[in-house]
């Protein structure tokens, strides 16, 4: 049975939870597998807008069982939010979560090292979801795991650990006490949802049951790939599936998602951002502002030798390219096809190098009409479909799936195309 994935191949928010959701009704497991509470996946489920932020989105679809594998970082009182906002929903989870006992686990003190961050000059416009620290706890092996919040003596060890590593980097002691009597409550609250999520999802592919990745954030703020220092901590590459999940896979189906322009929530250069009025357009039209932060996405132009690099690094078999309607009306387009005295195919590690880089454009000539209801490749204008031909053509990558709307329906697949 295939495996699949969904990968965000930009700065994230590219429409990846719509797609998760549209496609995880044939899927009989969703998995995160990095990441956490910094993603925003909007979704229009039948009972209206919801934004998942820790849970994969396969819990909108009663069929499918949920896993937030080893990989991902949880913070238990937000995510106790919103189960119980799912749960609201008359969408029941006992049975469809599954917490990998391995996550690790945002407390707050990770959230007040990450609020002074985003104070000082190493800022990077992070999510203030405590994200970094709780990664950096992992590898400094000083962190708090699901399992820690099921036994007293256990978590109490561990907030030690970490509070006696960290205290020196905060003005305020963070208070033990407090938080191991939090934690402890949520951890109980979380109970039945808790177990080894690796072993589960080995016996899942054995049992050949369909498996779908859902990626958070994008390719360009991966932590070794992307725009660093301005990315976030997890690997969110399809590099990351396999560590993060506890499974030697490769998914056979890799769909990367990139919106038909691009956008950047936080701090770090974006070569193909419009600064002008064309970019306050796009922000409008596309109702870019932040999903988890209410933050306004900054706006440009698609960059599709990025797109190439990241296609390459993620192995990713067909593009599926979200919110053309919103370029409708947009006149003559731009494109990114390369920058100028920069010969290589990579990007250049060194980020000095990268934010000096001035975008190549191919300018490709515009639509009018309003595509938003179409439900069909053929009945885009015939603009619309050379922009995607020449998108394929570029990156070497077909164009699968195309998205013209934020509604479930709102997608269509090209012909011979999987649809799950
Ligand atoms: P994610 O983080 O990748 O899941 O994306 P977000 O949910 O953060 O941001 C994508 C936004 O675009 C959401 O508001 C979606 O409802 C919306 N959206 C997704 N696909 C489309 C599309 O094809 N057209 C339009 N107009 N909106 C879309
Ligand atoms: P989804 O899954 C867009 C950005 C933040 C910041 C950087 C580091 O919805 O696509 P962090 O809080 O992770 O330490 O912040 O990463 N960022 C996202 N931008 N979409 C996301 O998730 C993001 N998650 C983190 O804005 O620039
Ligand atoms: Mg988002």
């Amino acid at each position: 049975m295939p495996t699949s994935a969904i990968l965000g191949l930009q700065w994230g928010d590219e429409g990846k939870g719509k797609l998760v959701d549209s496609l995880s009704a044939q899927q009989d497991f969703c998995v995160r597998f990095q990441g956490g509470g910094n993603a925003g996946h909007t979704v229009y489920p039948p009972g209206g807008k919801i934004v998942l932020h820790h849970l994969p989105t396969g819990v909108l679809h009663g069929n499918c069982v949920n896993v937030m594998a080893q990989g991902m970082v949880a913070d238990p009182l937000k995510l106790l939010d919103e189960i119980a906002e799912v749960e609201k929903r008359g969408l029941k989870l006992a049975s469809r979560l599954k917490i990998s006992d391995r996550c690790a686990v945002t407390t707050p003190m990770h959230l007040t090292l990450d609020a002074g961050r985003e104070e000082g000059e190493t800022r990077v416009g992070s999510t203030k979801r405590g994200i970094g620290p709780t990664y950096a706890d992992r590898y400094d092996r000083i962190g708090v795991r699901m399992a820690d919040l099921l036994d007293d003596a256990a978590l109490k060890d561990a907030l030690e650990r970490a509070v006696s590593v960290r205290a020196c980097q905060m003005t305020a002691q963070p208070d033990i006490k407090a938080m191991h009597a939090t934690l402890r409550a949520a951890g109980e609250k979380l109970r039945p949802y808790i177990c080894d999520t690796a072993l589960l999802l080995a016996e899942a592919l054995r049992e050949d049951q369909r498996i779908l990745f859902e990626g958070a954030q994008g390719a360009m703020l991966d932590v070794i790939q992307g725009t660093y220092p301005f990315v976030t901590s997890s690997h969110t590459t399809a590099a990351g599936i396999a560590a993060g999940s506890g499974l030697l896979l490769a998914p056979q189906d890799v769909i990367g998602v990139s919106k038909a322009y691009c956008t950047r929530v936080g701090d770090g250069p974006f070569p193909t951002e419009l600064k002008d009025v064309r970019g306050e357009q796009l922000r409008q039209k596309g109702g870019e502002f932040g999903a988890t932060t209410g933050r306004p996405r900054r706006c440009g132009w698609i960059d599709l030798f990025a797109l190439r690099y990241v296609c390459r690094i993620s192995g990713v078999t067909r593009l599926a390219i979200t919110k053309l309607d919103v370029l409708s009306g947009f006149g003559e387009l731009q494109v990114g096809v390369g920058y100028e005295g920069w010969q290589q195919p990579g990007l250049p590690a060194d980020i000095g190098r990268f934010a000096a880089l001035k975008p190549v454009y191919k300018s490709v000539p515009g639509w009018d009409e309003d595509i938003s209801k179409l439900r069909s490749l053929n009945e885009l204008p015939a603009n619309a479909r050379a922009l995607l031909r020449f998108i394929e053509d570029f990156v070497e990558v077909p164009v699968g799936i195309v998205s013209v709307g934020p509604e479930r329906e709102a997608s269509f697949f090209s012909e011979g195309a999987p649809k799950g």
